[in-house]
C-alpha cells in the first residue's frame, strides 16, 4: 500500500469511528440517530455496521482532521472535504448520515452519505480513487461472503439500506451495488463464491431494466440466476420493515423466479397484449427464446405456460420452436454478452 493509500485508510478510519460515536452517543449525532431509529435499524445494526452521522457544521471534519495531520489536499481529492470558489473547504457529508463502504478485506475506503431532510442528492458518495471503484466493490462482501459461500448462493440488492434490513432480519448472504449498474467485474467476484444469485433489485422501472442487465451479465460467466419480485414500488428494505423477514424469506426469496419467468414477463413491455396482432408477435418472440433452451423439460415447462396463458394449443408452439432450433443460430451466450456489456454504470455522484 502507498504512504498515500494508508493515509486515505486512516482518514476513514478515525472518521468512521468519530461519526460513529456522535451519533451513538452525543447530541450532535442525535439527528442521525433518530434517522434510522425511524427507519427501523437497532443500535446493534448500527453498531455491525459502523453507521454514523456528520454533523451540519461547516469545518467540522477539516478541523478534526487536520488536528491530526491529514493534508487538505488528499481529503479533497478523496472526496471528504469540498473545494470552495474562495479556497476554504466545507465537510462534503456534513449533515447527512454516513455509511462506510469498506472493502474486501473489511476496510473503510468510502463513505456514502444520505440526506435525512431530503435536500440534495439523496445519496452522496467519496469520490473514485485508487481504493474505491464503485464498480469493483460491492457493499457488505466483506461480512456477507462467509455466508454467501456456506449457502452457495447471494442475493443481490441496490443499496445499502436493503442490506442492512435483511441483515438485521438474519439474512446474511446479501450484498448491493449501490446503484450502479452490476459490472463484469463485480459478475466475476460473485462467481468465486456462488453457482447461484437471486436479483432482488427494487420493483420499479429502472430496477426491471437493470435486473434484465444484471442477469444477462450473471449467466455470461456462468451464474444460475433467480429474480426476486415484490409489488409495484416496493424495494426489500421497505418489504423486511412491513411485512417482516419471514414473509421476505418466502414470499421473495424462495418465490423468486426463474430468468425465463422473468424474461417472458420483461419481453411484455414492448407489445400492448389487449391487441391481436402484438399478443402473436409477443408469442412469436417468446418461442424464438424458448428455442435456445436445451433441455426438453424445461422448454416444455414454458410452453405449457404460454399455452394456458394465451389459450394456444401445445402442438402448435412445439413445432414452431423446433423449426427455429433446426434454424439454429450461434451460441447465444457470445451475442447476448456483446450486446449487453458495453453499457457503462449509471452515473449518480
Ligand atoms: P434507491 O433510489 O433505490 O435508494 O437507490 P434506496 O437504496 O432505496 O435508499 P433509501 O431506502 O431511500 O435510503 C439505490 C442505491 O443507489 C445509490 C445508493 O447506493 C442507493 O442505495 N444512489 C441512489 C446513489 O448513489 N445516489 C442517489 O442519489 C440515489
Ligand atoms: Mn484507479
Ligand atoms: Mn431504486
Ligand atoms: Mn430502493
Ligand atoms: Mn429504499
Amino acid at each position: 500500500l502507498s504512504e498515500e493509500n494508508q493515509n486515505i485508510i486512516s482518514a476513514y478510519e478515525w472518521l468512521t469511528k468519530l461519526y460513529h460515536h456522535l451519533l451513538r452517543y452525543t447530541k450532535d449525532g442525535k439527528d442521525g440517530y433518530r434517522y434510522f431509529k425511524e427507519r427501523g435499524i437497532t443500535d446493534e445494526t448500527i453498531d455491525e455496521f459502523q453507521l454514523g452521522f456528520a454533523p451540519n457544521i461547516k469545518d467540522f471534519t477539516a478541523t478534526f482532521l487536520e488536528k491530526k495531520g491529514f493534508h487538505k489536499q488528499l481529503l479533497v481529492k478523496v472526496g471528504i472535504l469540498t473545494l470552495q470558489n474562495d479556497d476554504t473547504v466545507t465537510d462534503r457529508f456534513r449533515g447527512r448520515v454516513i455509511y462506510p463502504i469498506r472493502n474486501h478485506l473489511g476496510k473503510t475506503v468510502a463513505f456514502g452519505g444520505r440526506t435525512i431532510t431530503d435536500q440534495g442528492p439523496k445519496y452522496l458518495n467519496s469520490s473514485e480513487s485508487d481504493l474505491f471503484h464503485k464498480g469493483k466493490i460491492l457493499f457488505n462482501f466483506d461480512l456477507a461472503k462467509k455466508h454467501i459461500r456456506k449457502k452457495n448462493e447471494v442475493i443481490l440488492f441496490e443499496g445499502q439500506m436493503d442490506v442492512i434490513s435483511a441483515y438485521q432480519a438474519d439474512i446474511k448472504n446479501v450484498v448491493a451495488t449501490m446503484g450502479t449498474a452490476l459490472t463484469e467485474m463485480q459478475a466475476k467476484l460473485l462467481r468465486r463464491y456462488v453457482d447461484k444469485v437471486i436479483i432482488c433489485y427494487d420493483a420499479d422501472y429502472a430496477g426491471i431494466e437493470a435486473t434484465y442487465k444484471a442477469a444477462i451479465l450473471l449467466q455470461s460467466v456462468g451464474c444460475q440466476v433467480k429474480v426476486a419480485r415484490m409489488k409495484d414500488g416496493m424495494d426489500p428494505d421497505n418489504f423486511i420493515q412491513s411485512s417482516g423477514a419471514d414473509a421476505f424469506r418466502t414470499e421473495v426469496v424462495e418465490a423468486s423466479d426463474t430468468f425465463m419467468s422473468f424474461y417472458m414477463n420483461y419481453l411484455k413491455k414492448d407489445y400492448n397484449l389487449s391487441l391481436e396482432g402484438d399478443r402473436i408477435q409477443y408469442i412469436e418472440i417468446v418461442l424464438k427464446e424458448l428455442a435456445k433452451i436445451e433441455s426438453p423439460i424445461e422448454r416444455e415447462h414454458y410452453v405449457k405456460e404460454l399455452s394456458n396463458e394465451y389459450d394456444l394449443m401445445m402442438d402448435t408452439l412445439i413445432d414452431q420452436i423446433q423449426t427455429h432450433r433446426q434454424k439454429s443460430s450461434p451460441p447465444k451466450d457470445k451475442r447476448e454478452k456483446d450486446r449487453y456489456t458495453n453499457n457503462g454504470p449509471k452515473q449518480y455522484q
